[in-house]
């Protein structure tokens, strides 16, 4: 019986992986270094600093001392929340609030599993923290994704079982740590990247509560 729903942030509920993209991109010309859409995508679901050293990976840069990594880091950071600062409620990606409404009215848990640490206030600004009984803490976590640790903490503070419940993603690490977590996954976007879920849709807007209740038989 499907109990909870668990969903990632950046590139499911709002389009802010895009951010990240940009965020680093900017990053990445500021230090001169190679950054490119193809790169990105092994940073999705990834850590800040976890993210960083593949941006340096290859470079000098890659040595700095910890402190020096911080404070790039922290560069990066200060680009997207500067762009996250203009998120609305408009920025929820399309189907978002009919499936959450509706996943209410069906009594199913809604959880989040966000490595981002800037997750709460996305949540606030897009006018969403009301459907979302827990919110797992980036802060928190000893392993990231593809570690199932962040979904299984959701599942926890849901008070559900791993086994009813569905991850949804927008990265391979994501995908990987829901089925690793002993949920079925939903993955939004590419086939060849996300072909180790149970579906796999092309956009938010395709996906509903019926197709989520179909993957355990309902
Ligand atoms: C994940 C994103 O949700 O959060 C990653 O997919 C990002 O791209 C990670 O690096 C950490 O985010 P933040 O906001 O704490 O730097
Ligand atoms: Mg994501």
């Amino acid at each position: 019986r499907l109990e909870a729903v668990i969903f990632d942030l950046d590139g499911v509920i709002t389009d802010s992986a895009e951010f990240h993209y940009l965020a680093w991109q900017a990053l990445a010309d500021e230090l001169g270094l190679p950054f490119s859409r193809e790169k990105n995508e092994r940073l999705k679901g990834v850590s800040r600093m976890e993210s960083l050293e593949i941006v340096l990976e290859g470079s000098e840069l890659a040595r700095l001392p910890e402190a020096e990594k911080l404070r790039l880091a922290g560069k990066k950071n200060d680009h997207y929340r500067q762009m996250i600062g203009r998120i609305t409620p408009a920025d929820l990606l399309p189907g978002i609030p009919e499936l959450l409404d509706s996943l209410r009215e069906r009594g199913i848990s809604v959880g989040l599993a966000s490595a981002s640490l800037n997750a709460p206030q996305i949540l606030e600004r897009l006018g969403a923290a009301h459907w979302f009984q827990a919110i797992a803490d980036a802060a928190e976590l000893r392993k990231g994704k593809p570690d199932p640790e962040i979904f299984l903490q959701a599942a926890e503070l849901l008070g559900v079982t791993p086994g009813n419940c569905i991850g949804v993603e927008d990265a391979a690490a994501g995908v990987a740590a829901i089925r690793a977590a002993g949920m079925k996954a939903v993955g939004i976007g590419a086939a060849e990247q996300l072909g180790a879920a149970d579906l796999v849709l092309p956009s938010t807007a395709a996906l509903d509560a019926g197709k989520l209740l179909e993957l355990f038989g309902h």
